[in-house]
């Protein structure tokens, strides 16, 4: 039997046919997609207040409008510029996974079609941090460092792993910023537009970690199932971060110990992973380490 009669390989190729129809038909171009010029109203936020980190602490109740309004501003900012890096290299992932595959088949086709939905995301948020008058959040070098390891980490269910992790969790949040009424415009269209793209790479990074499920050896299941809790380390930081306080010239201590003990956020935040907790529960990818991790910054109870 040759690889492209066998049954998984074709499902995998006609999925790929589709996801690539899908972005024929649904694509965007955020340089005309969205009104970077429209003004924006100093009273609106840039993320819903519900889901900012301190939302309701003592801190909060001594801030002003204006404060709050920039501290939305800084949490927008610091979760744009880390999505930069990320999809920076979830696109280095794949483009190596590519080097060992057939340039004609249909799923490197629709991998590419991906990478370029990504490009276009990368210059979409950096243009809105600038729009939204922020300064981006830069890696240090040390970080930087670390980032340009983690794609020769994503190999296979690993890389399908972290994948799921980053983009399921945050576009269950976006779907609620997207449908907010009183956020920031610019920032509504944003999120319509991730949205929208993004729901074709979870259908694909899905069907990714069930095929490569049924196909990988024992120690590539294991490392995958614990090594998905390092996602919760990261993406804690995309919530609440030293450096958002610092710039918007809180007590930064006491900032981070109320925004880990802000329990109606971290509910919003824990019910954003639900989908994801039980997807991997099910499929035997949630190890001992991983659900300690995800415990612990605040993703689950
Ligand atoms: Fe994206
Ligand atoms: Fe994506």
């Amino acid at each position: 039997m040759t690889v492209m009669s066998q049954p998984h390989e074709v499902r995998r190729q006609e999925m790929a046919d589709r996801l690539i129809g899908g972005s024929m038909r649904r694509s965007y171009n955020s340089a005309i997609d969205i009104d970077w010029d429209a003004p924006q109203d100093p009273d609106l936020f840039y993320l819903p207040p519900e889901t900012i980190s301190l939302y309701g602490t003592p801190l909060w109740e001594q801030m002003t409008h204006a404060q709050r309004v920039e501290l939305s501003r800084q949490e927008a900012a610091n979760m744009l510029s880390r999505a930069v890096w990320f999809e920076n290299t979830l696109n280095q992932g794949l483009l190596r996974a590519m080097l060992y595959q057939d340039p004609t088949s249909r799923n490197v086709h629709y991998a590419l079609t991906e990478i370029g939905d990504e490009t276009r995301h990368m210059i979409m948020f950096g243009r809105t941090v600038s729009a939204i008058g922020a300064r981006p959040y830069r890696l240090s070098k040390l970080e930087a460092w670390t980032v340009q390891r983690l794609p020769s980490l994503y190999k296979g269910l690993l890389l399908w792993g972290a994948a799921l992790c980053g983009e399921e969790l945050l576009d269950d949040l976006q779907r609620k910023y997207a449908r907010h009424p009183d956020l920031q415009p610019i920032m509504q269209q944003v999120m319509r537009i991730h949205v929208a793209e993004e729901a074709r790479h979870i259908r694909y990074a899905r069907e990714g970690v069930l095929r490569r499920l049924a196909h990988s050896r024992w120690y590539e299941r294991r490392l995958a199932r614990e090594l998905n809790g390092i996602a919760a380390f990261v993406l804690r930081r995309i919530f609440y971060d030293k450096e958002v306080y610092r710039r918007c010239g809180l007590d930064v201590g006491e900032a981070m110990r109320q925004a880990r003990a802000n329990e109606p956020v971290n509910a919003i935040r824990r019910e954003s992973f639900r989908g994801l907790y039980e997807f991997f529960e099910d499929i035997g990818m949630m190890g001992r380490f991983s659900r300690r991790m995800w415990r612990r910054y605040g993703f689950l109870e």
